[in-house]
């Protein structure tokens, strides 16, 4: 059996406890380069084979997994993050389905989520923004489909959350500013690392804020739901809101609640 682990963002205690317990099971790691921290490796059994993918073309990380099952050996295959956003994980899935060999898939905590959570922010503020956008710009190897453009995903008014454009921020800038004016931004470098950086600013500020140590490892997130400021309370949790675990009015909703 192949396991698909999500790595978590840099921390090493921000896996799940899952991930970590298949990483003891396996006599097998393969770990994909510098995002997964080190430490991680530590879970791994005495003896266990421990390979980084970095280097290692899509052939050769499948004759890993293919030899490994042959031998009847488990292996943990560890992502940054979690795997349903660029991990790389769909073009390995489908290598596996074609030679028949198991696999499984344990979630983990995205690199959005932790830098959310290095900013103490909601991204989904009542009456800023109800949606949250995971986007990318075009890469050297990856073009985006016609439509998911980040002038297209900003005039829906969602919290932006750019992935792998760090380096082009002034092209993320410019896109921007026409639709979302001096609206609120947030990069968050490298975030649970140990030497994590926060910066906050706007539109117009934040190219000016950012220096050069903040590469490749960093989240842009844009939109209104940044400046905590000018949202509605959620009707959730209003004291005359009738809801199934506090009824209210002559006529609840859920009576049989009460
Ligand atoms: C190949 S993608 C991997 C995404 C990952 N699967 C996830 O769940 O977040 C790498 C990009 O994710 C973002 N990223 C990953 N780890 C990060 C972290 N600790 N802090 C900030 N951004 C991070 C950066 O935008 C980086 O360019």
């Amino acid at each position: 059996m192949i396991h698909f682990i999500g790595a978590g963002p840099g921390a090493a205690d921000l896996i799940t406890l899952r991930g970590r317990d298949l990483i003891a099971a396996c006599s097998v790691c393969l770990y994909a380069g510098s995002l997964v921290p080190e430490a991680l490796l530590a879970h791994c059994p005495p003896g266990a084979r421990i390979v980084n993918t970095a280097p290692l073309s899509l052939d050769a990380i499948t004759t890993e997994m293919a030899e490994a099952h042959a031998q009847g050996l488990d292996v943990a295959r560890l992502h940054s993050g979690d795997l349903s956003i660029w991990s790389a994980m769909g073009e390995q899935l489908r290598r596996l389905r074609a030679l028949g060999i198991p696999y499984d898939v344990t979630p983990g905590v995205p690199s959005f989520a932790a830098s959310a959570a290095a900013l103490a922010a909601e991204l989904t503020l009542p009456g800023l923004a109800q949606s949250v956008v995971l986007t990318r710009t075009p890469g050297r190897a990856s073009a985006m489909p016609e439509g998911e453009s980040l002038v297209a995903f900003a005039k829906t008014g969602a919290t932006l959350a750019i992935h792998l454009s760090i380096h082009a921020l002034p092209q993320v800038v410019a896109d921007l500013t026409p639709i979302l004016g001096d609206c609120p931004v947030a990069v968050v470098w490298r975030a649970t690392w140990p030497d994590q950086k926060v910066i906050r600013g706007t539109l117009s500020t934040i190219q000016g804020l950012v220096g050069p140590e903040v590469d490749r490892t960093a989240l842009i997130l844009v939109g209104r739901a940044l400046g905590q400021e000018g949202f509605d309370e959620s009707r959730l949790y209003a004291d005359d809101y009738d809801r199934r675990y506090r009824p209210r009015g002559t006529e609840p909703r859920f009576p049989e609640a009460t």
